[in-house]
């Protein structure tokens, strides 16, 4: 079964991953997975961790104009919108921006345009930007020094020109079978001859990683630290596996390993998005006749399937006790639910590409702001 979609026309846009049907989907997906690495993850995590120290310089400037009066309001969701942009900006395309502070920067401007569904600006501002910088890394190659980028764009050039399509297996790091088939990748198979993207191509997948994960993944962190606020049991167990990790992370050199030791955190986010999923269902069209076994029920040819997450995510034959937060659902010893039940980034080959990029987003940002309150 397929994805449903709507497309508006744009040249751009008609070609991100997310709007893609059938081979042509399987085709761009193939080709951009390997992009999306533990290995090449890790690469990222400095350009990653920059913006997180712009997040922290953005909050001591809130608290600084705040006069002494720490229990004033403040709007949390500016802050984390604008790392998550500059972070998309930085991974995407590794520019340096300040959305807060240079908010009419071309780049950001044009990103906020897509949200104004101004699109046909938007994709001629992304088109003309991601080719200059073509050129400028084709220029920066025959310096004979030139400087190593792990960027997507810069991935994707080097799959493109390596005619790389090294397949990987998206459940790698799962230890349990269940788990580690919701997220499995599909692999290159023989009768895919076009192993390069177009330039069009190529720019849509950038913008794509523009406007798949802005605003997942800055409202699930806002909804993160929401919650970690209004449950202080909650905070306290965080802060205390934070301490633990602050002092584990001096004698480790990599830090995207030690991070993983984070669990109860892990745990926050996934109730995190348990009880604010977002988008609120999923969608599939069958592509043929679809018998579901022992059931009696058979989906049509072309009928949309929609499965309603956020019903199952708070479905109390799921989870007990479902309107409450309480991450120790989600600790390995405790968890009880159906993997199919849980369903934040969807399942099956057409899962969340972004999945792991967006946790470590989300991860890195929770570990620092809390670190700062200790
Ligand atoms: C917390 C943050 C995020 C959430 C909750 C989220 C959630 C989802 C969900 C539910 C789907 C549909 C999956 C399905 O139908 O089975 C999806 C698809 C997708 N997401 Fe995310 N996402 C997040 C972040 C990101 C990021 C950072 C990117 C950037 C690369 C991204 C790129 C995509 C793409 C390209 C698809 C379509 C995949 C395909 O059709 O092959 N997402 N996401």
């Amino acid at each position: 079964m397929t994805r449903d979609f709507r497309t508006g026309g744009d040249p751009i846009l008609d070609n991100t991953l997310n709007l893609k049907r059938d081979s042509e989907w399987k085709r761009i997906r193939t080709l951009i997975t390997p992009t999306f690495t533990v290995g090449k993850l890790k690469r990222m995590t400095p350009l990653i961790l920059k913006c997180v120290d712009t997040m922290t310089d953005n909050i001591d400037k809130i608290i600084a104009n705040s006069n002494g009066n720490l229990s004033a309001p403040v709007d949390v969701k500016l802050v984390t919108s604008a790392y998550v942009m500059e972070s998309m900006i930085q991974v995407a395309f590794g520019r340096k921006v300040s959305a807060l502070a240079d908010p009419n920067n071309p780049i950001i401007e044009n990103f906020r345009k897509f949200f104004d569904f101004n699109v046909a600006f938007l994709t001629e501002f992304f088109r003309d930007f991601t080719l200059s910088l073509i050129d400028d890394r084709k220029r920066d190659l025959e310096t004979r020094s030139p400087v190593k980028r792990v960027d997507f764009l810069q991935l994707m050039l080097n799959s493109m020109r390596d005619n790389n399509n090294e397949a990987i297996d998206g459940s790698e790091g799962y230890t349990d079978s269940q788990r580690a088939e919701k997220y499995r990748e599909i692999q290159p198979t023989a009768d895919m001859n076009d192993k390069s993207l177009s330039y069009d191509e190529l720019i849509a997948q950038c913008v794509m990683f523009l406007t798949a994960g802005y605003e997942s993944s800055s409202a699930t962190l806002s909804m993160c630290l929401h919650n970690i606020a209004k449950h202080p049991e909650v905070q306290h167990k965080l802060y205390e596996e934070i301490h633990t990790f602050h002092k584990q992370k001096k004698s480790s050199t990599d830090s995207y390993e030690t991070m993983h030791s984070l669990k109860y955190m892990d745990a926050v986010i996934d109730e995190t998005l348990r009880l604010f999923t977002s988008p609120i269902a999923r969608e599939r069209v069958a592509n043929e006749d679809y018998e579901l076994k022992g059931t009696g029920i058979t989906i049509k040819k072309g009928h949309l399937v929609h499965i309603p997450a956020y019903a199952m995510h708070r479905d109390p034959d799921n989870f007990v006790d479902p309107e409450s937060f309480r991450p120790e659902r989600f600790l390995a010893e405790n968890i009880a639910h159906n993997p199919y039940t849980y369903l934040p980034f969807g399942a099956g080959p057409r899962n969340c590409i972004g999945m792991r990029l967006a946790q470590l987003e989300i991860k890195l940002a929770l570990v620092n702001l809390l670190h700062q309150i200790i």
